[in-house]
């Protein structure tokens, strides 16, 4: 509690927090080692977050994005008072739940009961009120059927449906999530975000982690950007991604990841992966997904032959189309434009995926412009639940035979399976 903070309308005030961790190096190997050291371990101090500063006023929502390793959950944490910061300080003035790690403050031995109870009391709610919540809780986890067993039999769907139901329920003013929700199936991230607009309309605040912008565009009513541990950017969502994402863009145009060879006119310049006309890092399967690869050439140039391909991390090819196979190549190019290679309903499961390009002559041989690694993007879930392989070819299952029974399981789980069947 603060009160100079709960007099201003202040729901959370982060003040010149500075976080630093010690990282240990490896043990000494070798006698060699062993003497330089002195025999002792050595470390460095590495600053996660550096002089962070902010509000947040009652009632909003908050959006925080940055690149892996920003320092984002670091700054939940130390909100959560999971960590404490080496400087400055942190002043919550609200009832705060906070969905941090999976499964974190769950007992893993304990069932999905049991930790529903040890849970809502660890957010400060009295017993005889977390029984009357008890049914709304299991509800909305919709995991009536597995609430007896020991949450280490859960999947990690489960998990998140658990905490979540639970953090929402405890009727906190201030939640806190970090990312978690992407691990859930749509159906229950669209469940989620509804009550995430609910809310927030009831006047709540929410600071909430994530990789995915667009949720933070359409629901945030602002965005902060922490790069290195630092406060980058801090305003409108719409405003503070446009930058964010030009920055990474141009980070990975420049990047040594990527190589490219070709002596042509004309180059590829950028490569945006769209959704409705949005720049996406993350898309779902089943998206009608956009790949727009930018170009610029210094003189006309006959015939070129795009193609785009599309690599696992493992660089196994997944697809390579190019203009020429979908007679879809121009007279000629000549200054700058860009060329959509549109995909219905998106066929890729789940995954991490890199995007090549090149641009050829007509024969293909003479390579104006090779960008091996042009960029990545990731594929969440989306309405198929396949999950090995690259590609879903949206199979029908047709049984026949007297031998089989004429009910099918749907996404419910029979009784006596084992609850990992789901997500
Ligand atoms: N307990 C720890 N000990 C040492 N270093 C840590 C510890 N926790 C985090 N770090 C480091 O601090 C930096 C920030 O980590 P943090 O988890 O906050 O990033 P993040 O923005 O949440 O990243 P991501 O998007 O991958 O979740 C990273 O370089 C990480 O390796
Ligand atoms: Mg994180």
């Amino acid at each position: 509690m603060n009160d100079s903070a709960a007099a201003d309308g202040i729901a959370l005030r982060v003040d010149s927090v500075t976080k630093t961790f010690k990282v240990h190096h490896e043990r000494a190997t070798s006698l060699k080692q062993f003497i330089a050291t002195g025999g002792r371990n050595r470390y460095e101090v590495f600053e996660a977050l550096h002089d962070v500063s902010f509000e947040v006023p009652v009632g909003e929502a908050v959006g925080i994005i940055g690149h892996n390793g920003s320092g984002k959950s670091t700054l939940l944490k130390c909100m959560a008072k999971i960590l404490t910061p080496n400087a400055g300080s942190i002043s919550i003035n609200k009832r705060m739940a906070a969905l941090l790690e999976l499964g974190a403050g769950f007992h893993p031995e304990l069932s999905g009961r049991d930790n529903v109870f040890l849970n809502a009391a660890i957010l400060g709610m009295a017993r005889p009120e977390i029984a009357r919540r008890f049914d709304d809780i299991v509800a909305f986890s919709e995991l009536e059927r597995f609430i007896d067993t020991p949450v280490k039999n859960y999947s990690s769907g489960m998990y998140v449906r658990l905490a979540f139901a639970v953090a929402i329920n405890v009727d906190p003013d201030l939640l806190l999530i970090d990312e978690i929700l992407a691990v859930g199936d749509v159906t229950f991230q669209q469940k989620c975000m509804e009550k995430f607009v609910q809310f927030r309309d009831e006047g709540r605040t929410l600071v909430l982690v994530t990789h995915d912008t667009s949720s933070v565009r359409n629901f945030c009513d602002r965005a902060i950007w922490l790069d290195h541990g630092e406060i980058k950017a801090d305003g409108p969502p719409a405003d503070v991604i446009d930058i964010y994402t030009e920055t990474m863009l141009e980070a990975q145009a420049s990047d040594d990841g990527s190589s490219r060879r070709g002596d042509g006119p004309v180059r590829v310049t950028k490569v945006d992966v769209l959704v409705a006309d949005t720049r996406m890092e993350r898309v779902r399967s089943g998206d009608d997904v956009t790949f727009r690869v930018h170009f610029e050439s210094t003189e006309p140039v006959p015939n070129p032959v795009f193609s785009l391909m599309i690599s696992s991390l493992e660089g196994i090819t997944v697809t390579a189309p190019s203009s020429r196979d979908a007679r879809a190549v121009p007279v000629s190019v000549d200054g700058s434009g860009y060329v959509d290679i549109s995909v219905g309903d998106l066929a890729l499961i789940p995954g991490s995926y890199v995007i090549h390009t090149e641009v050829s002559g007509w024969s293909r041989k003479h390579v104006y412009d090779h960008v091996q690694n042009a960029r990545s993007f990731d594929v969440l879930a989306g309405e198929t639940s396949e999950a090995d392989g690259f590609v879903t070819l949206r199979p029908t299952w047709t049984w026949a035979g007297d031998g089989v029974s004429a009910e099918r399981y749907d996404r419910e789980v029979p009784p006596g399976s084992e609850p990992d069947d789901i997500t």
